[in-house]
């Protein structure tokens, strides 16, 4: 069994990635994540079991992360999109929730305009990766990882 186990979460406009603008969001999807993952963490990748989900309503999102808690998973690693900058909802969750999370964005959020420079659940996150594609979710997981290992 895998030491750690991490909740991949997109949420909304995200469950076609590849196709949704590839200028802005990139052409691969969810499915090269796997490997990405592999690459940054190295022989590190066994000790974790990585579940993907992705909703597009924020009572499911809210939902998804609650079965979450309810099953002991270590580690969440979300990009919540849209919902990042308006949902206190899901920064309340995040917040009581008592699972670490990362929260990640395939753009640069800060270089895009005014209003996706807020983040509600930030605040209730480890930290924030913004602007590498795919790889800002590789990213997450490492950084994931490396709490977990540093509270063991
Ligand atoms: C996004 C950035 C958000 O502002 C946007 O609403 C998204 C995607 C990203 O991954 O770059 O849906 O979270």
């Amino acid at each position: 069994m895998a030491k750690y186990s991490i909740l991949v979460l997109n949420g909304p406009n995200l469950g076609r990635l590849g196709e949704r603008q590839p200028e802005i969001y990139g052409s691969r999807g969810m499915d090269d994540v796997p490997a990405l993952v592999r690459q940054v963490l190295g022989a590190a990748d066994d000790d974790v079991e990585m579940v993907m989900d992705q909703h597009n309503s924020e009572g499911a999102l809210i939902d998804r992360l609650e079965q979450a808690r309810d099953q002991g998973v270590d580690g969440v690693v979300i990009n919540a999109g849209a919902y990042t900058h308006t949902s206190l909802a899901l920064g309340d969750c995040l917040a009581w929730i008592g699972i670490p999370a990362v929260e990640v964005h395939l753009s640069n959020v800060l270089a895009r305009s005014e209003q996706r420079h807020t983040s509600r659940i930030a605040g209730s996150c480890l930290g924030v990766i913004s602007g590498f594609g795919l790889e800002s979710y590789a990213l997450g997981v490492l950084a994931l990882y490396r709490h977990l290992e540093s509270k063991k």
